[in-house]
């Protein structure tokens, strides 16, 4: 037997009275279980009623008790009160064991809460990040590009820069086209720690992996090492949108890393001919000649974020190229 008992405006949740325990559950609980009921016995050709919301609305204004519902001073709650028992009778009846436990067991409902609410943060964190790494496809272009600037010899003797390495997934490609170093920054330690992983096995590229924000990084290597940078940087910063972080690693590069070319994937948005003048502009002031060697538009491409989702953004992949 189940049946509302109150509901708690400060807890924001709804009291509910089953096989004689209390259980108290948030009204979002009741939708997501009526929602998979739905599309669950949908699957298998059967009705569901669906959740009376307007009247479970109304129950959930002020808080109240069973008791004052009984003793008659909550006369209008009556009705609204028999349906909603009406609709979670039928729910509890109908969801599947395991399912049911989700929502009736304390322990597996609070587990499940809790690993809900940590990957809604990784989630978060991920995209303030912008931890949306590059497809293959787009990495071998941005290869090429260097290929086609680059003889294999100055490649070889080249220092190789990633500032946002991500899960490390540009390293065996430079390796491919025969790097020697790379030196790789990454903001976020536990996304380092897959990038760790990517090195693994590369026996000849050496790899460094610092835990770091690029933005207040300064060069590490000789002044004499032919420096390319590689990447994806983060394309916004969530912080403050108003941030063009992609403009701010391409400054960093070339200001405080003394960058020879600089050869990211960028959003589309980096095509527009006053976007690249600003650069340009901005990049030439510090007693350097910089040119945009390769601008590749790439209408189709994607990103995998969470290793788990392909997100299609249309990018460029643009290489500047310091010539003194
Ligand atoms: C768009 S992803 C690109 C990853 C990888 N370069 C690729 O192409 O797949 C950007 C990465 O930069 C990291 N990141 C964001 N801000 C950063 C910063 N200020 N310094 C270093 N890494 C940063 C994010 O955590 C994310 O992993």
């Amino acid at each position: 037997m189940v049946r509302l008992v109150g509901y708690d405006t400060e807890k924001e949740k709804i009291g509910i009275c089953y096989d004689g325990k209390l259980l108290w559950r948030e009204l979002s609980d009741l939708q997501h279980w009526d929602r998979w009921l739905h599309s669950h016995l949908k699957k298998l050709g059967r009705n569901f009623e669906r959740i009376p919301t307007k009247r479970l609305k109304k129950l959930v204004q002020n808080s109240w008790s069973m008791d004052e519902v009984t003793e008659g001073k909550r006369p209008e709650m009556t009705k609204s009160i028999a349906v909603c028992n009406k609709w979670l009778s039928s729910l509890i009846e109908l969801l599947p064991g395991e399912e049911a436990q989700s929502f009736l067991n304390d322990e597996i409902y609070m587990n499940k809460k809790e690993a809900t609410v940590a990957r809604l943060k990784a989630q978060k964190a991920a995209k303030d990040y912008g931890q949306f790494f590059s497809s293959t496809s787009s990495i071998e272009k941005v290869c090429e590009c260097l290929q086609k600037l680059y003889s294999a010899q100055e490649i070889e003797s080249s220092v190789f820069l990633e500032p946002s390495c991500g899960d490390g997934r540009f390293f065996q490609h430079i390796q491919s086209i025969r790097g020697q170093k790379i030196i790789a920054m990454e903001i976020d330690a536990s996304v380092a720690g897959l990038a760790r992983k990517s090195a693994v096995g590369l026996s000849n590229l050496s790899v460094e992996i610092t835990i770091a924000d690029f933005l207040s990084s300064s060069r590490q290597i000789d002044t004499e090492s032919n420096l390319i940078v590689v990447g994806n940087p983060p394309f916004s910063n969530s912080h403050n949108p108003h941030d063009d972080i992609a403009y701010q690693f391409i400054q960093h590069c070339a200001v405080e890393w003394c960058a020879n070319t600089i050869a990211f994937i960028l959003p589309d948005r980096c095509l527009k001919p006053d976007y690249t003048a600003k650069v340009l502009a901005d990049l030439n002031l510090h007693g350097h000649e910089w040119k945009l060697a390769e601008s590749v538009h790439e209408p189709q491409s994607s990103f995998d974020f969470l290793g788990t989702k392909k997100i299609q953004k249309p990018s460029v992949i643009q290489i500047y190229h310091r010539f003194q």
